[in-house]
């Protein structure tokens, strides 16, 4: 099915197919995307717990400094916590610009953590990455350039699928996707993932759902998965319904909410969406994403990382902004029980289970997001 800005949107909830990438196959298709500093092994064992996500992804590994640090015979990255030994299936992202660095990481993650996936990050719009590194979508004005190193990557991954995940070009006047999701293709990616923005763009505007479905024709044997501003079940089932996507991808509205995915998960199945957690269940989820991450981290850098984390769970509810402000300033595990004991959000609605299908979805919102240009 081939949809342009001008087909009629699909009215109807079509039976939602697994997703293949490559053997591997991901049922629900709806994955959860990778984001730098967000999701790392306890962001992923929650998500996990709750269920409903097809396939995980880390945060994005830098492929240089991880042969730089096998060279050095230096430990590995934080980014590879829990990599080894996690349930399957789960894709590591790496990022560069150099096809053989690409290779050599993309290897090392086959055989020796054994990974599900290996995907390659061309839209990463941050100057670190970009504009300083010539990687990320500073590629995506070179479509060549990503088949090369999409051909390289999954010579020496192979038979691990390796995937790519884009923006739609680097700016509004150079729009390279369709040229990109040829080369991927031709180099033997196993599926696409699109951010329907820019690179220029960064988080501004809406993503241009409409620009990421035109891609649907251009790829003749992968899957393409769309991605950018689902933040409910419902805005997921309104994607499939008029997109002619084989998968979805979420970032920002899961990282407050891990249970997203198994609500995604249920309206796609037609079934009853279960409400969002009470907020005492919120407290204890968010709690347990602490336990994990001073276990890792240790007591004054893990109560640091865990700021972010406390404020994306508040994000959006009655009093997050009072939250906000104390959690921000946190510096002992002690202060950060207490705070959440005493000042996390409560309750503006009722909880339990609905019969109303999207009773349990937060309706879009500007308030709820989290504005972090990474990608
Ligand atoms: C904090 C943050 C970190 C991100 N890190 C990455 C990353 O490491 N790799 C990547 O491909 N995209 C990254 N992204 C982009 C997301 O994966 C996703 O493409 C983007 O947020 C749009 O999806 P959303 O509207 O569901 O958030 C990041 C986004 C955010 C907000």
């Amino acid at each position: 099915m081939t949809v342009s800005t001008d087909s009629p949107p699909c009215t109807e909830l079509p039976s939602i197919a697994p997703l293949m990438i490559g053997p591997l196959r991901i049922d629900p298709p709806v994955l959860q995307a990778p984001m730098a500093g967000f999701t790392n092994y306890a962001y992923r064992h929650l998500v996990r717990q709750f269920g409903g996500a097809g396939l995980q992804a880390t945060e994005m590994i830098s492929a240089r400094s991880f042969v730089w640090k096998e060279r050095q015979q230096a430990e590995h990255p934080d980014r590879l916590w829990g990599v080894r030994d996690e349930p399957r299936p789960l894709a590591v992202q790496i990022w560069d610009n150099d096809p053989e660095v690409l290779a050599r990481t993309g290897q090392r993650l086959v055989h020796e953590y054994g990974v599900s996936v290996v995907d390659i990050n061309f839209g990463c719009p941050v100057p670190r990455v970009s504009a300083k590194a010539h990687s990320g979508s500073y590629l995506l004005k070179d479509p060549d350039h990503i088949g090369e190193i999409v051909s390289r990557v999954v010579q020496a991954c192979h038979p691990t699928p390796v995937t790519a995940k884009i923006r739609l070009g680097c700016s509004r006047d150079r729009l390279t996707a369709a040229l990109v999701a040829e080369a991927v293709e031709q180099a033997g990616g196993a599926a696409l993932t699109v951010h329907g923005r820019t690179a220029q763009d960064f988080f501004r505007g809406q993503a241009d759902w409409e620009q990421i479905a035109r891609l649907k024709s251009v790829l003749r044997r992968i899957p393409l998965i769309g991605n950018g501003d689902l933040d409910s079940a419902e805005s997921v089932v309104r994607a499939f319904r008029r997109y002619p996507v084989d998968g979805v991808m979420i970032a920002r509205a899961a990282l407050g909410r891990p249970w997203l995915f198994r609500q995604i998960q249920a309206a796609l199945r037609k079934e009853p969406v279960p409400a969002d957690p009470s907020a005492d269940e919120q407290r204890a989820i968010l709690l347990q994403h602490f336990e994990h991450i001073l276990q890792r981290f240790g007591e004054q850098k893990g109560t640091v990382l865990m700021r972010k984390f406390a404020c994306c769970y508040a994000q959006g509810r009655p009093g997050a902004r009072h939250f906000r402000s104390l959690a921000a300033r946190v510096q002992t595990p002690r202060e950060f029980r207490d705070v959440v004991a005493n000042h996390f959000p409560g309750d503006p609605t009722t909880s339990g289970t609905s019969p109303d299908p999207f009773a349990g979805s937060r309706e879009p919102s500007d308030s709820n997001r989290i504005a972090c240009p990474v990608d």
